[in-house]
């Protein structure tokens, strides 16, 4: 059975993922508004990452009988000034989900509820993987610059991408 105080906050992971999924389901739409759909691809694959993750969290709390009490998503931003500021927002915002995974795991092991802590494990796991590909690609923009031809590439090297449930999901 799963403690108030944790499922409170598991609900509000729930949300965080959800949220996440929106930004990064604005982002997407934002470049195919900027004729980049390699880059809305990568974006529309990460939307579909977040979905997976909140119903990681939501499963979760339905096998504990706990109980999923859904909230409003606010609303994500829809303009960015450069494909650069796209991707440092993105890595801003893994850094802050990874901070409030580390949250749950603390507050996982002060309520000495093990099971949390085993299933989130699998999401500090994930939080290294979803930061590492964030900054990977922001490095390879830094490279570009200015050069439409990289810009070109990189597009079409993400539009490769493609949605998997991650391993152990
Ligand atoms: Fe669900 Fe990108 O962290």
């Amino acid at each position: 059975m799963l403690e108030k105080k944790m499922q409170k906050a598991l609900n509000e992971q729930i949300n965080a993922e959800i949220y996440s999924a929106y930004m990064y389901l604005s982002m997407s739409a934002w470049f195919e508004s900027n004729a980049l759909s390699g880059f809305a691809n990568w974006m529309r694959v990460q939307y579909e990452e977040e979905m997976f993750h909140a119903m990681k969290f939501y499963n979760f709390v339905h096998d504990r009988g706990g109980q999923v009490l859904l909230k409003a998503i606010d609303g994500p931003p829809t303009e960015w000034k450069s494909v650069i500021d796209v991707f440092e927002a993105t890595l801003q915002h893994e850094r802050h989900v990874s901070a409030l995974i580390h949250k749950l795991v603390d507050l996982s092991t002060e309520l000495k509820d093990h099971a949390t802590n085993q299933m989130l494990q699998w999401f500090v796991e994930e939080q290294v993987e979803e930061e590492a590909n964030a900054e990977q690609i922001l490095d390879e923009l830094k490279l570009i610059g200015d050069a439409k031809s990289g810009l070109f590439m990189l597009n079409r090297e993400l539009s490769q991408r493609t949605f998997t449930p991650p391993a152990g999901g």
